[in-house]
């Protein structure tokens, strides 16, 4: 039996009586300021709103506007960003601000097609920020407000391509409201992130159940429509602590690519486990000219970068002879763990050294 979608206009008046009354404080929802939604929505893409609330409010307390943020380096920028990840986001942010500054007198751009062609911006920033701080009537659709799209109307298929795309689309602007599109965008995303949940959705508690398609036709386990996921990695790698008279080797990554221009200690992928030690020393060799001697297992754990899920071993190790001479990376040094702190390093390194410096 199928279901008849709703009107899409019928969505925003419950959805945003709900907001109403359960919507959660978040520090970016106290401000109109077009440059702290943004940041704040920049912060939010493949983040969770508890990771990102501690990371905002030390940026923005940094950088308070779009001028502060163009005056400083991008390095000063990744130190604000390390551990929040996919640092991209903090490049964009950065060189869109200079472009603000320079192009737009500093003002966040009010039109469209400006905002788009701003680095890094896309049709979901685009649509967050300029609802939320301009009221613009645009959709902003995050993976969570998709999710509550295609049940509610009933979309069948891959939502990301093709035909149930243009759907989603064609609705999704139609849904918006000209009365509060900012709010009526949060209550969406923030809908799919506290009731309609993937797996288990909490359809007794959710104001658009009496609309919703997939509640009326018993299809919310179906929809939306399972997308075809790459499929995920699983993969080892050996991390190198390499001492050499109090101090440890580090290398600066190359400027494009996964963790561009971060930190790193030397390490390595390997087909297994077992793999991994024995191949470290000839490694050091290879990639930095470096005879090491002696390895010790200090620490092993795990982490997902993108789609891969690795599996970790970090070994000690002693310098004996050569001057490191990087082959893969754009500068290498020698630092103490407290000098490992001034530096810029990934998560899983970050880790590393930190249990250094204990
Ligand atoms: N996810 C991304 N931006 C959001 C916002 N402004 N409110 C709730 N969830 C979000």
């Amino acid at each position: 039996m199928s279901a008849q979608p709703p009107n899409p206009t019928e969505i925003s008046p419950p959805l945003l009586e709900w907001f109403d009354r359960t919507g959660r404080a978040m520090p970016w929802r106290e401000t109109r300021d077009p440059y702290r939604i943004w940041v704040s929505e920049v912060m939010l893409q493949q983040t969770q709103v508890t990771a990102v609330i501690p990371y905002y409010e030390r940026f923005v307390r940094r950088f308070p506007s779009v001028q502060a943020l163009a005056a400083s380096t991008e390095n000063e920028v990744l130190a604000l960003w390390e551990g929040l990840g996919y640092y991209s986001r903090a490049r964009n942010l950065h060189s869109a601000a200079r472009r603000i500054v320079d192009d737009h007198d500093g003002l966040f751009p009010t039109d469209h097609a400006q905002v788009l062609a701003l680095p890094g911006v896309g049709p979901y920033t685009a649509g967050a920020v300029l609802s939320i701080a301009y009221e613009q009537p645009l959709p902003a659709i995050d993976g969570n407000a998709e999710r509550v799209l295609c049940r509610v109307f009933g979309i069948e298929g891959d939502a990301r391509r093709g035909e149930a795309r243009k759907t989603l689309r064609r609705l999704a602007t139609e849904a918006v409201p000209a009365r509060r599109p900012g709010d009526y965008n949060q209550a969406l995303m923030e809908l799919g992130s506290q009731v309609c949940l993937p797996d288990a959705p909490n359809c007794g508690s959710c104001p658009l159940a009496t609309l919703c398609v997939a509640v009326r036709s018993n299809r919310q386990h179906v929809l939306p429509t399972p997308r075809q996921r790459p499929k995920l990695q699983r993969c080892y790698v050996a991390a190198a602590v390499l001492w050499r008279r109090g101090r440890v080797l580090v290398a600066r990554r190359p400027s494009e690519g996964v963790w561009a221009g971060l930190w790193e200690l030397p390490w390595m992928e390997a087909g297994s486990e077992i793999e991994c030690p024995d191949a470290l020393v000839p490694f050091l060799r290879d990639a930095f000219g470096l005879r090491a001697e002696g390895l010790a297992p200090i620490d092993h754990f795990s982490y997902g970068v993108m789609n891969t899920r690795y599996r970790a071993a970090v070994y000690e190790t002693r310098h004996v002879r050569g001057r490191a001479r990087p082959a893969q990376h754009e500068a290498v040094a020698w630092r103490s763990p407290t000098e490992l702190e001034g530096l810029i390093m990934p998560a899983p390194h970050r880790r590393v050294a930190r249990r250094l410096a204990r």
